[in-house]
């Protein structure tokens, strides 16, 4: 082998071995990924027959939940991953079945933006989306982003944790 070959083949061989030192000497304490902080707590029976009603009301028009939203659409709702963290079950029956949700929850938005009444929606319809919507939860290490993207989202204001409640 001539020693041009063998240049060569040293820089291949160092190559990487440089690369991979640089990464430990650049990040060295990056930390493991924690993973997806989202989980859903509701039975296999619940989370099917809520799908349909959800995808049927089309929710996903204005809510993003599992990654899944309607990019044609951009109305600014809250987003429902980790919202049964935050609320129970028996508040989402009555919001769903009031005929004016707004006065539970105030809008910040134009009326055609606004979240619709689904109080013409069978009662058992709206039972299984409020057990739905109950079981979707987020780990504890997660749910103060989950208070800080609704907050914002609902009130359009920036979140601070200093404020006077
Ligand atoms: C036209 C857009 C639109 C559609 C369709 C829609 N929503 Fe909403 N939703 C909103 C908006 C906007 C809010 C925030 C309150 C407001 O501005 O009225 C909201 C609020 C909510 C909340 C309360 C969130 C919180 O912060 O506590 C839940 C739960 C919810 N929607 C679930 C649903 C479900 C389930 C469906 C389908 C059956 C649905 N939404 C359909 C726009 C929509």
């Amino acid at each position: 082998m001539r020693t041009g070959e063998k240049r060569i083949i040293a820089v291949i061989i160092a190559l990487p071995l440089l690369a991979i030192g640089y990464q430990l000497l650049m990040f060295p304490q990056r930390e493991a990924d924690p993973g997806i902080p989202f989980y859903l707590a509701a039975s296999p029976e619940i989370k099917q027959q809520a799908e349909h009603i959800y995808a049927r009301n089309k929710c996903s028009d204005c809510h993003s939940l599992w990654m899944v939203r309607n990019m044609m659409e951009s109305v600014p709702a809250p987003r429902l991953d980790g919202i049964g963290s935050l609320r129970d079950e028996q508040w989402f029956f009555e919001y769903f079945s009031a005929p004016d949700p707004q006065r539970i929850l105030p809008s910040r938005l134009k009326q055609e933006y606004r979240m619709p009444s689904y109080a013409h929606l069978p009662v058992e319809e709206r039972r299984t989306l409020a057990a739905y919507m109950a079981g979707l939860k987020v780990e504890d290490w997660y749910l103060e982003d989950v208070r800080k993207s609704e907050y914002e989202k609902l009130t359009g204001k920036p979140y601070r944790t200093d404020r006077p409640e």
